[in-house]
């Protein structure tokens, strides 16, 4: 049965707490766990960080929010805190990113088949072309780097293909700003999707600009420094989804219920049962924020949050494999890129957009450099290429 929003009151927030022990616990494994279990917890530490970012930047701009905004978002702080931590140590920087790129895109393909707005979702289709081309990407940097097959992360749900390729997804920044939702006729789920995923590029975002100048390999760190400016086109793309003209407290309603949203769609799909004791558990913590938020609504706007929340949550976001519907969407929209607000076929785009492409690409293109030559094959490293190019001899698979 759906959840009743103003029904379920959660946890109330004094009785949210935590120890160091409880935030580092024991992680969930590389190999044993199912990739989707990965993907949760990579989706949940961005939600958590977005909290955390739209909770800051509300109380420099709102007097009167700042000390219940200080209360609810240390829980957020180490909310994220736990959930990030799940990620196993052995699971080095280029796997987690192979996991990001999964992420970006079957969440997106999940959310772009769920939303109602034409518009709303051909953009989800639109950047989901562009993670797609990513994972192949960096899946030949990681068989470059290490011999590695990437389905040792992936686990075969999502295909290693090119996408949109990255080296066309560089536009100027006037065609990556697109039409908001409005908020007096936009459906809640249509505001919970705009946030989960300009949540998750928020986070992929930071990661590469984090983890890019750590590489030793000239062509890795050139890849993420090309890669994290789609991130940020990717970013600035999906949060002029959301009404500007939403009050902050509006705003932060929609933060608290698009969290409870996204527990509840990771406990209804997990595998690990560790996992799914903590999802539980921050479903009634997120319950708690969302009551306490409704109160303040109420109290300073003076209106209803059943104006803005939906009574039960939609369908949960689908945890599982999308590869038909991406690959419908690679046959069909491939050819695609944006104009203002509006996508066009390529032949169309804009001379800002040309002209800025051709200056940051006049030095060469990384992720062409990166992907010369590479084609998935099954078992990657124990081909006979490889053997006869020597990266089993040498040791290089571990
Ligand atoms: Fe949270
Ligand atoms: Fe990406
Ligand atoms: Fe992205
Ligand atoms: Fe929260």
């Amino acid at each position: 049965m759906a959840l009743d929003l103003f029904k379920e009151k959660g946890v109330p927030l004094d009785r949210q707490k935590f120890t160091w022990k409880d935030l580092t616990r024991r992680t969930f494994s590389k190999l044993d766990d199912d990739a989707f279990t990965r993907v949760r917890v990579i989706l949940m530490n961005g939600i958590e960080s977005e909290s955390v970012r739209f909770s800051h930047a509300c109380a420099r701009m709102n007097r009167e929010l700042r000390e219940s905004l200080a209360l609810i978002r240390r829980v957020e702080q180490h909310q994220q805190t736990l959930v990030n931590w799940m990620n196993p140590p052995n699971q080095n920087p280029l796997e987690t990113t192979l996991g990001y790129e999964q992420t970006a895109i079957e969440v997106t393909a999940s959310v772009a088949q769920h939303e109602p707005d034409p518009y709303l979702a051909q953009t989800y289709r639109f950047g989901m072309l562009e993670d797609f081309d990513h994972l192949y990407r960096y899946s030949a940097l990681y068989d470059r780097l290490t011999g590695r097959d990437p389905n040792y992360i992936i686990q075969s749900y999502t295909d290693i293909i090119p996408g949109r390729p990255t080296v066309l997804e560089h536009r100027h920044p006037l065609d990556d700003v697109r039409r908001s939702y409005d908020k007096r006729a936009a459906d809640a789920i249509s505001k919970l999707n705009a946030l989960t995923i300009v949540s998750a590029e928020n986070q992929v975002h930071t990661y590469y600009m984090n983890i890019g100048p750590m590489f030793t390999d000239p062509v890795a760190r050139m890849l993420y420094a090309e890669i994290a400016s789609i991130e940020e086109q990717h970013v600035t793309q999906y949060e002029s989804l959301c009404d500007p003209d939403e009050s902050w407290v509006e705003k932060w309603l929609l933060h608290e219920a698009n969290e409870v949203y996204n527990y509840y769609s990771c406990l209804h799909y997990e595998s690990n049962p560790v996992l799914k004791d903590v999802w539980q558990r921050f479903l009634d913590y997120e319950l708690g924020h969302l009551h306490y938020v409704m109160g303040l609504f109420q109290q300073l706007e003076g209106r209803d949050p059943a104006e803005v929340l939906p009574r039960e949550l939609p369908e949960p976001i689908g945890y599982d494999t999308h590869r038909e519907f991406v690959r419908k969407v690679l046959r069909d929209e491939e050819g695609l890129s944006a104009k203002g607000t509006g996508f066009v076929p390529r032949a169309e785009e804009h001379e800002r957009t040309l002209r800025y492409r051709e200056m940051i690409n006049s030095e060469g293109s990384p992720s062409d450099i990166a992907s010369a030559g590479y084609r998935w094959r099954p078992g990657t490293e124990l081909s006979d290429e490889a053997e006869r190019v020597g990266t089993v001899a040498e040791g290089r698979i571990q």
